[in-house]
C-alpha cells in the first residue's frame, strides 16, 4: 500500500513525466497548499537533518520526501546523481551554491528560500550546493528525487570536501 495525500497527487503525476515536464509551478502549489504537512514533519532529529518519506513511485521512478531541519543543521556540500527539485514549506532555508573547479568547490552564491518558494531544480545533475538552517526556527522542505526508494540513502548525493 502506497497512499498519497491528495494535495501531493498532482506533483506525483508530474514527477512521473520527468524530466520532460516543468515541475516548478506544481511544486510551488504543494508548498503553498500544504495540507499534506503533518505534525511529525516538524519533529527533527537533533543529530542530523531528518528525511520523512511522503511517497514512493511504485515503478521506482522517483521519491518524494519532506526534510526537517532544526536550527543549525547543515547538509554536506554535494551534487546529485539523479534529477531533483525542492522547495520550502515552512521556515527560511539557506542555500549556498558552488562551482566545481580543479580541486575544491568554490562558493559562488548564497540565497535564502522562504516558505512557498521553489528553491532549485537540478535536472541535469550539474548543481553543487549546501543547504542549511541558519534561522532559529524549524524548517520543513519538500524534495523530489529521480531515484528508487531502495537507493534513497546512497543514490542521490555526490559529496565534495571543502
Ligand atoms: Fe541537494
Amino acid at each position: 500500500m502506497n497512499p498519497i495525500h491528495p494535495a501531493l497527487a498532482p506533483l506525483a503525476r508530474a514527477a512521473k513525466d520527468m524530466p520532460g515536464t516543468d515541475l516548478a509551478p506544481i511544486l510551488q502549489e504543494a508548498l503553498v497548499e500544504k495540507s499534506w504537512l503533518r505534525a511529525e514533519h516538524r519533529v527533527g532529529d537533533p543529530t542530523r537533518y531528518m528525511r520523512h518519506v511522503l511517497y514512493v513511485d511504485p515503478q521506482g521512478a522517483f521519491v518524494m520526501t519532506a526534510i526537517t531541519w532544526l536550527p543549525g543543521q547543515v547538509s554536506p556540500v554535494h551534487g546529485h546523481q539523479v534529477w531533483c527539485a525542492y522547495g520550502v514549506a515552512e521556515g527560511e532555508l539557506t542555500e549556498e551554491q558552488f562551482r566545481a573547479s580543479s580541486g575544491k568547490p568554490v562558493l559562488i552564491d548564497r540565497k535564502i528560500h522562504r516558505a512557498g518558494e521553489v528553491a532549485e531544480r537540478d535536472l541535469d545533475c550539474s548543481a553543487i550546493h549546501r543547504v542549511s538552517n541558519r534561522s532559529r526556527s524549524t524548517i520543513v522542505s519538500l524534495h523530489l528525487y529521480g531515484v528508487s526508494a531502495e537507493r534513497l540513502t546512497t543514490g542521490i548525493n555526490r559529496l565534495f570536501s571543502v
